[in-house]
């Protein structure tokens, strides 16, 4: 970043946007502003600083634009994916077009970056570039989650203008050190020896991304709209984000077992037909339902299984031109990093 660059930072005590609070230090001058609900303080650095904030609260927003005058605004915040529609819409929705406003009406403001995902976009199975990818919509979508991602990003996209630059970074699963969701999971799911499990066939390809390149990429997006000469490629438009490396769900989860010291031989592999896990999962949810009121959720979700019967394929070559992005250099590796800090966190 350039000279005193003032970079407001929403869920920056989050996975994602804790790594993207960690890269924006390593620029001496950069002073970053974590905004979340409960923001976590884990620093005592004075070019950090902590506000509690919920991004729906239009008059909290308005003024922490006022205090911070943030340059840029790297938009992470999102509720969890399982969490209620009506949570779904107000964070992501409502929250996303209040940061917006505050953005362009606060006159530092340049650049604002906003963190999409590949829940907000029809599957694909060949390379798909940015130009033919298809986002849900309020009235066409499977999942409520998505549909939030896919209206938001539309979002940030149609607010690029003379005030703002705006960029949006679409995220695949993503895998790292202090992840709260994926990694967890297949932690839970080897100690409870469940690793040699799949369900259906396993010949969907997904992408994943490690967490400090989805950081990385973030930071060059907001750079380059703060850049006179770089911002006009940049502005306005949406930047498909991974490793490059796409591959069925349950090879990736194998390698990460793998890397933990529990490797699974094709032959030990149980297959789960997709269909019955629908209906298990299905069923789950209403008992849960039933007899706690709603209080509860199971662990097995109908929209993760509907998840795996997606999949994504993506072609990163427009980041790679554009934005300058490489992905990581040896996906094995950085597997390794993340299942030992998984191992000893988890
Ligand atoms: N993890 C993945 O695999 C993945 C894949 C694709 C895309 N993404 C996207 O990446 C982004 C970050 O995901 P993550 O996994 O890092 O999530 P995360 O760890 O849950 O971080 C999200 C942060 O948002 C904050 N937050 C939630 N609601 C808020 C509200 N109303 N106002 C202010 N802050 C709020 C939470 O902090 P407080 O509790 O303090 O408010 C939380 O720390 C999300 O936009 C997600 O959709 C994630």
């Amino acid at each position: 970043m350039s000279q005193s660059t003032r970079v407001l930072v929403t869920g920056g005590s989050g996975f994602l946007g804790g790594h993207i609070v960690q890269h924006l230090f390593q620029d001496p001058a950069t002073t970053v502003a974590i905004v979340s609900r409960k923001p976590k303080s884990t620093s005592s650095d004075a070019r950090i600083s902590y506000h509690a904030a919920d991004i729906t609260d239009e008059t909290r927003i308005k003024a922490l634009f006022d205090e911070i005058k943030p340059h840029a605004v790297i938009h992470t915040v999102s509720p969890h994916h399982t969490d209620a529609a009506s949570a779904l819409i107000r964070t992501n929705i409502d929250g996303t077009k209040t940061l917006l406003k505050a953005a362009k009406a606060c006159h530092e403001t340049q650049a604002f970056v906003y963190t999409s995902s590949d829940s907000a976009l029809q599957p694909t199975q060949v390379p798909l570039t940015e130009d033919k990818a298809v986002l849900y919509t309020e009235t066409h979508y499977v999942r409520c989650y998505g549909m939030t991602k896919a209206v938001a990003d539309a979002l940030v996209q149609a607010a690029n203008g003379s005030e703002l630059g705006t960029a949006v970074i679409r995220l695949p699963s993503i895998y790292g050190e202090d992840d709260t969701n994926f990694l967890p999971q297949l932690v839970s799911g080897l100690r409870k020896k469940e690793h040699k499990m799949q369900v259906g066939k396993n010949k969907k390809v997904f992408e994943f991304v490690y967490v400090k390149k989805a950081a990385e990429a973030h930071i060059l997006a907001s750079r380059a709209l703060l850049d006179s000469q770089k911002a006009p490629a940049v502005a306005g438009q949406a930047f498909f984000i991974s490793d490059g490396i796409p591959q069925p769900f349950f090879d990736f989860a194998r390698k990460c077992y793998a890397a933990a010291g529990s490797p699974v031989k094709p032959e030990e592999v149980t297959s789960i037909p997709l269909g019955a896990m629908k209906v298990m999962a299905s069923l789950g949810e209403w008992i849960y339902f039933i007899f706690t009121l709603g209080a509860k959720t199971p662990t097995l979700r109908r929209d993760g299984i509907d998840h795996l019967d997606g999949g994504a394929c993506w072609s990163i070559e427009k980041a790679r031109r554009i934005l300058g992005y490489e992905p990581v250099a040896d996906q094995d590796e950085a597997i390794k990093i993340s299942m030992d800090w998984a191992m000893k966190n988890c």
